[in-house]
Order: C-alpha cells, then structure tokens, then sequence
C-alpha cells in the first residue's frame, strides 16, 4: 500500500489540526497508508514519522496550532540532510507528502522532488495571508478573530481613561491582519506596508475625537512597518493623547480554529490528497474569487501577494 505522509512547517496557524485529520481521514478513504511527520522538516531529517492511528485524531479539530508541531528548518537546505530524510521515507514505503505552510516550505519539499522524486501537495497556511496565488490562507481567520477580541477590550480600557492606544498586529511584510481587524473595529487609524500615511493629515481628521469628552483613539499598526513606538510617542506628544502601546505577539497564532478555519482546512485537505491520489503532483492548494484550485509552486513562491484593492482603498482613509 502507497504510504502518504502529512506535516507542518513555519510557523503554526490554526486550521492544521483539522487539515491533518481531513488529509489523515480522507487518505485512508482513497486507500492509502496515512503517517504524519513530527517537527515539520527538521523531523523529517530525524525520522520522527509514524503512523497514523485513528486515536491520533481524535479531538484534534478543535486544538489550536499544530499537534504535529512545526520548524523552520536550515538543515533542509543541505542535500546529505534531505538525503537522509529520503531514506526515512522509503524505509517506510512512503511516496507522497503533504506540506502546510508557506511558500518557504514549498519550495524545499519541490527542492526534495527535484533529488528523490517524492510528489508533494502544498497547503497554504499563514496568519500573514501573504501567499501569492490565493485569497486565503490556514489560520487567518482564526487570529482575525483573537486580534479582534484583543481590540474590543483595549477599547473599553480605552474610553474609560480618555486614551490612545496602539495595537501592533503581526503580519511579517504583509498589512493585510491590520487592515481587515483596523476595519472591523473600527478603528481611528491603521497604519501598513501597502499604504503611505499622512500623520499631520490624521491629525486634522481626528482633532473633533481627541477633544471629545470620553473619547479614545485605536490605532492599528501593522509590525511590517516598524512604526509602532514612533507612533505611540507621536499620539502623545503631538495629539496630546495619554498614549499607550499593546504588542499583540504570538496571542494572534493561537486559539481554537473557527468554522472558516475549519471548513477551510478541510477542504483543502481533502483536495490535496486527491491531487496527489489523481497524479496532479506538486501542487499548491489555492482558493481565489470563491473558487478552489490548484496552482503551481512557480505561480506561488517568490510572487508578490496584493491585497485585494477595495480593502486597501478603504483602510486609506485610515492612513491619512
Ligand atoms: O509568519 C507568521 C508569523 O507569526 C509572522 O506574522 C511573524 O512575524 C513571525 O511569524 C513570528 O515568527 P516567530 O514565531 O518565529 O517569532
């Protein structure tokens, strides 16, 4: 029986859980031996594959991050250590691989093809939605969701001292967790990569609030653009706000999977074991305007993801 093997790798995102136990179900529907590799690449290297078992997923739908756990790995960039990694597969007789990740990952299972032949499907999973080719990515709604409960209590804090606040979301280079929780909190300002901002313009805009008895200020800052403190000191003195700054950190990749997640991981799963069942090898599972495919890692990695332009046009008022 054809072995498949399923892993994570970068940083964790919620909507692992439930992709693994859909690819591990769903492999075993289409007849093929499920294993899961522990520690993403660096655990491949080292053999810590097993088996998957029923019990394995058992409530594993609900559990934020990744029971597999995950790595950003160095060592697979070296071809004695993917060599190595080859044999643990073939001494178990597996001969396919599914990768959730970034583009990163991607390309170092394609690296992996290019040596031994191994076929890989690629699923897309990020909080930072900044994979080239698809509109969504693992995990991102779930952090939407904490970011936004994070805003919502800064927000009574907030009004019942009178004062600024600036939220840093995570995000690496890509604004896109800013803009869509700046728009859902409705927030005063947002401040990211893919927009120029205008603090003497903002604070025109937001003279009539600053004076407003029992007002605050939220601010969302994405950490691509390192402008977090500047901004905090900039409230202060030039709006005369009592300002103060919330660094969200690694609360926002954690969490039970929402619905969206959920369905999300599911589904891609389900395809990613069927393009690799089909012969459809190599693949990145992607969804784009509603609907789900495929794209190749060519059209993936090292491309430049862009935000959906309405959701930059309306965090522009935000930015000046
Ligand atoms: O790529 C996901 C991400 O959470 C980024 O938003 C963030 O910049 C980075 O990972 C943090 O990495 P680490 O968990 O290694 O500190």
């Amino acid at each position: 029986m054809s072995g498949i093997a399923i892993m994570t790798s970068g940083g964790d995102a919620a909507g692992m859980n439930p992709a693994i136990k859909a690819a591990v179900d769903h492999a075993r529907q289409l007849g093929m031996n499920p294993y899961v590799v522990y520690d993403g690449l660096e655990g491949l290297i080292d053999g810590k594959i097993k088996e998957a078992t029923r019990e394995l997923t058992n409530d594993m739908i609900y559990r934020g991050g990744t029971l597999l756990r995950s790595s950003r790995s160095k060592r697979f960039f070296d071809y004695e250590f993917r060599k190595q990694a080859y044999e643990h597969l073939k001494k178990r007789n597996i001969d396919k691989l599914i990768i959730m990740g970034g583009d990163g990952s991607f390309r170092a299972l394609n690296d992996f093809f290019n040596d031994f032949e191994v076929p890989f499907a690629g699923i897309p999973a990020t909080i930072d939605n900044d994979i080239a080719g698809t509109d969504y990515c693992l995990g991102v709604d779930t952090a939407q969701n904490v970011i936004l409960d994070c805003i919502d209590s800064v927000r009574d804090t907030a009004r019942s001292h009178h004062r600024a606040f600036v939220i840093e979301t995570m995000g690496r280079d890509c604004g896109y967790l800013a803009m869509t929780t700046a728009l859902c909190s409705a927030a005063d300002i947002c401040i990211v990569p893919e927009i120029p901002y205008d603090l003497e313009s903002i604070y025109k805009r937001l003279q009539p609030v600053i004076n407003e008895e029992g007002s605050c200020i939220i601010a969302v800052v994405a950490e691509g653009t390192r402008v977090a403190q500047y901004l905090t000191r900039w409230l202060t003195e030039r709006a005369g706000m009592d300002t103060r700054l919330t660094v969200l950190g690694h609360v926002q990749r954690g969490g039970s999977p929402t619905a969206r997640d959920r369905l999300m991981g599911t589904r891609f799963a389900t395809r990613a074991v069927e393009a690799l069942n089909n012969g459809d090898i190599n693949q990145i599972m992607v969804y784009h305007d509603g609907q789900y495919g495929y794209a190749s890692l060519d059209s993936v990695a090292g491309q430049q993801y862009s935000v959906n332009q309405d959701i930059i046009n309306l965090c522009r008022e935000l930015s000046c």
